[in-house]
């Protein structure tokens, strides 16, 4: 077993945690992944507090073990967070807010209610704020990364993160599929890792079939950090860029973004369709370069076994092998 600072503080068995995920509304996700010994994250993105509440108990009935609640500070519904912390899960974890926000008035409710605390930085400034307000665990989340995410990769970030916040935990998050990944980012001095690309291609993901099969044929190079996707669906996101497949979609509006936001409405009402219908090359498709690294779509909860005994493996025979 890999027993590291993330497992022993969080009460689980795999240092592997499911990113939030907001546009990926599966609770069977998310009970998979903690019923396996992993951390399972539901994204609480634009979710009413009545769907907060509804997913809680879903969750409940078919799990006892900790799970936590995700927020985007940035874009985060109040009634929607009262109701969560009320919930109070294990763990609530935040990411992206605004530079201007008091991010330390949303941590000290969750942890007055007992929750622990994750924060999600792109960046050492962002995470040493987010320690400094009284987070638990900070989440490095490198470039690599599906969805959005920062300017700097994983290898680096992690060990400047780590640096940064310690004594605090901290997991990688980005690039991030295989048990290599997890060794490495324990080698960084991590204590585990949160994956989101590799779940997507899960049999419990809520995605069509042609988004998992684009992830299984990715290869990592045909992804590209872009604001279209956003600007497509009316979104202003606080300082990133998204990682997603360079499609039809992407191609179409990439350098024309002011002619993307004259026609918003009639592209989100595309972006909308595609993802109804499985249209790969007019979707937005968010995945990480790690696609490259994913080769079928299993189940969620062997993923997180399979994942955790291969960095096991790792690091007991291969390591030593290089160690005279
Ligand atoms: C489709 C998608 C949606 C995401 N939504 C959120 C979100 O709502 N909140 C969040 O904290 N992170 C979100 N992320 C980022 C993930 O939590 C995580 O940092 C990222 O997926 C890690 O990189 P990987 O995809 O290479 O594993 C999202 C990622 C993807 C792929």
């Amino acid at each position: 077993m890999l027993n590291t600072a993330f497992t022993e503080k969080f009460g689980i068995q795999h240092p592997i945690a499911l990113g939030g995920m907001g546009s990926i509304y599966s609770i069977e996700l998310v009970t998979a992944v903690s019923e396996a010994g992993g951390l399972g994250a539901l994204g609480c993105h634009r979710l009413t507090p009545e769907d907060v509440n509804a997913a809680v108990k879903l969750i409940r009935k078919q799990t006892e073990k900790p799970f936590a609640l995700n927020f985007l500070v940035f874009d985060i519904i109040e009634e929607s967070y009262q109701t969560a912390l009320h919930e109070k899960p294990a763990v609530i974890s935040f990411a992206w807010p605004r530079p201007e926000q008091d991010i330390k008035m949303y941590i000290e409710r969750a942890k007055n209610m007992g929750c622990l605390v994750t924060f999600m930085a792109g960046g050492v400034p962002e995470a040493t704020a987010a320690a400094e307000a009284g987070a638990d665990l900070i989440i490095a989340q490198g470039a690599e990364g599906g969805g959005h995410v920062g300017w700097m990769g994983s290898l680096v970030l992690t060990p400047m993160i780590v640096d940064a916040v310690a004594p605090l935990p901290v997991l990688t998050a980005g690039g991030i599929a295989d048990g290599r990944g997890l060794a490495a980012a324990l080698s960084l001095g991590a204590q585990g890792a949160l994956l989101g690309t590799r779940f997507l291609a899960s049999k419990q993901s809520p995605l069509h079939s042609n988004y998992k099969d684009a992830i299984l044929l990715g290869n990592g190079h045909d992804t590209t950090l872009t604001e279209i996707p956003d600007i497509a669906q009316g979104i202003v996101w606080p300082g990133a860029m998204s990682r997603a497949k360079r499609n039809s979609f992407i191609e179409r509006w990439a350098g024309q973004e002011w002619k993307l936001r004259q026609r918003q409405k009639e592209a989100h009402e595309i972006l909308l369709k595609a993802r109804k219908t499985g249209d790969i090359e007019n979707g937005n498709l968010s995945m990480g370069q790690d696609a490259g690294l994913i080769n079928d779509i299993a189940d969620a909860g062997e993923i997180v076994q399979r994942i955790s005994v291969e960095a096991e493996t790792i690091m007991n025979r291969r390591v030593q092998d290089f160690v005279s």
